[in-house]
């Protein structure tokens, strides 16, 4: 029998749906409130509002599970490349060989980037941050593919899937080229995406480019980490965005400007910025933490503590080990790793971190990784988009698809009651 929840305001009860989803989520379905009761609901941060059904990713921020379209992040990482679980993520389904062969070479199609958007990225301070680039050179990447996808065509949709995954990787790289003052490089066909990425940001005209198999393996195993998430703060902005028809270049650049804040994906910047100010200020990790704790500081653990994982985040776990793997392979001594090992203990033992479940979440280790490959800083969260480019379009093709109407959320006003206008020379 389906369950029910009653809902009483002012001695009036009404009856709404309860929905249970695949793993026993429970939801109580209150698309009616308004038209029954007049009343909306209030969640400021969303944290008990679900926006949408999604067939994508699972996750259970109690448990640390992590699952896209029901295989478990652990499988994936361990057994899957980054190509195959975009597809996964996109489309559905695990591709078979030939199936994950013609998306690559579908992808490779369309890798060349319209020279005219070089004079668009040459119009940005060198000292601009790559997240704006990227967001502004995204957005702008409409205006020379102006024709919108139809999504009930599959092959349209396809191809927009395909050009989206070649061409952002391309300009993604180019924010660091134009911050470095290198030249532009372009993909290389012969070669893989991840690889592909290495070369577009590294390889320079005045000598050859040597390939680290361990780094690119290691990147590969991040971008499936950062795949998807399901609705957090940027995905549900590509969704909302989405929603209102606008196209897949426009809602992705969104999704990367939310993606950039340092409460989300700007948080493996602010880790390594925050490893830096200790490490500078003399290494003391415990000021820190009593920092951390200190309520009238505003100060933080970047990298500790996650929305939805209260228990650990299974990508760090996953995460922790490559870093370990990839730091033991290049053979790096660098001192910020001490301080992130010390501060990782500390918080862990600690009783404040302890009773609020805060633990390491991917950003911490990601971002000692990146550094340790030698990339700069500011490129992290660019990382963490290209990333999370699959999960992005994944969910407006879901949201397209499933024909959900434009995201307009309620509010309760606590502003003036009506007043009358005053002249200015009144006031
Ligand atoms: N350092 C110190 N205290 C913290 C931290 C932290 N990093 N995170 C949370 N807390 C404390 C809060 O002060 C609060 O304490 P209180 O109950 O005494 O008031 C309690 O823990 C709960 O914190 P909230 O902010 O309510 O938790 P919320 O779920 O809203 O925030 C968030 C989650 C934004 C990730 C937060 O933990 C944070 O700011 N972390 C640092 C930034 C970071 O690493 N972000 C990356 C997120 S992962 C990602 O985007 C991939």
């Amino acid at each position: 029998m389906s369950k029910t929840a009653i809902l009483e305001i002012d001695g009036k009860k009404y009856e709404f749906p309860v929905i249970v989803g695949t793993e026993n989520e429970v939801a109580i379905d209150i698309e009616k409130l308004r038209g029954a009761t007049g009343a909306i609901t209030l969640d400021p941060g969303y944290k008990n509002s679900g926006s949408c059904k999604s067939e994508i990713t699972f996750l259970d921020g109690e448990e640390g599970i992590l699952r896209y379209r029901g295989y478990s992040i652990e499988d994936l990482a361990d057994k899957a490349d980054f190509l195959e679980v975009a597809y996964l993520l996109i489309f559905g389904e695990l591709p078979n060989q030939a199936q994950l062969d013609k998306f690559e070479n579908d992808i490779r199609k369309h890798t060349l980037v319209n020279e005219e958007m070089k004079s668009i990225l040459e119009g940005f301070p060198k000292t601009a941050h790559p997240m704006g680039v990227l967001s502004s050179l995204t957005s702008a990447l409409t205006a020379f593919n102006p024709k919108s996808v139809n999504v009930e065509n599959e092959k349209e949709m396809y191809d927009a899937v395909c050009k989206t995954m070649g061409k952002f990787l391309v300009i993604a790289t180019w924010t660091y080229r134009r911050r470095m003052g290198f030249p532009l490089n372009y993909y290389d066909n012969t070669k893989g995406y991840v690889e592909n990425f290495m070369r577009l940001m590294f390889e320079i005209p005045t000598q050859p480019y040597k390939m680290d198999q361990k780094i690119v393996d290691a990147l590969d195993k991040l971008f499936i980490l950062h795949a998807d998430h399901e609705q957090n703060c940027s995905t549900s902005t590509v969704r909302i965005v989405g929603s209102s028809h606008a196209g897949l270049f426009a809602s992705i650049s969104a999704g990367v400007s939310a993606l950039w804040g340092p409460l989300h994906g700007g948080a493996n910047q602010a880790v390594l910025e925050m490893l830096e100010e200790i490490n500078n200020n003399g290494g003391d990790v415990a000021k820190y933490v009593l920092k951390a704790k200190d309520k009238d500081d505003p100060f933080r653990l970047m990298g500790f503590g996650h929305r939805v994982y209260k228990n650990f985040d299974p990508r760090a776990t996953i995460i922790k080990k490559a870093a370990d793997d990839v730091l033991d392979a290049l053979g790096v001594d660098d001192p910020l790793l001490d301080i992130a090992k010390q501060l990782e203990k500390v918080a862990l033992e600690d009783e404040y971190f302890k009773s609020r479940n805060l633990y390491p979440n991917v950003d911490f280790y990601s971002g000692i990784i990146y550094r340790a490959m030698g990339i700069p800083v500011e490129m992290f969260t660019v990382l963490f988009a290209i990333g999370r480019l699959p999960g992005w379009i994944a969910q407006w093709k879901e949201m397209r698809t499933n024909k959900e109407p434009i995201g307009r959320p309620r509010q309760v006003y606590t502003g003036s009651p009506s007043r009358s206008f005053k002249e200015v020379n009144q006031r």
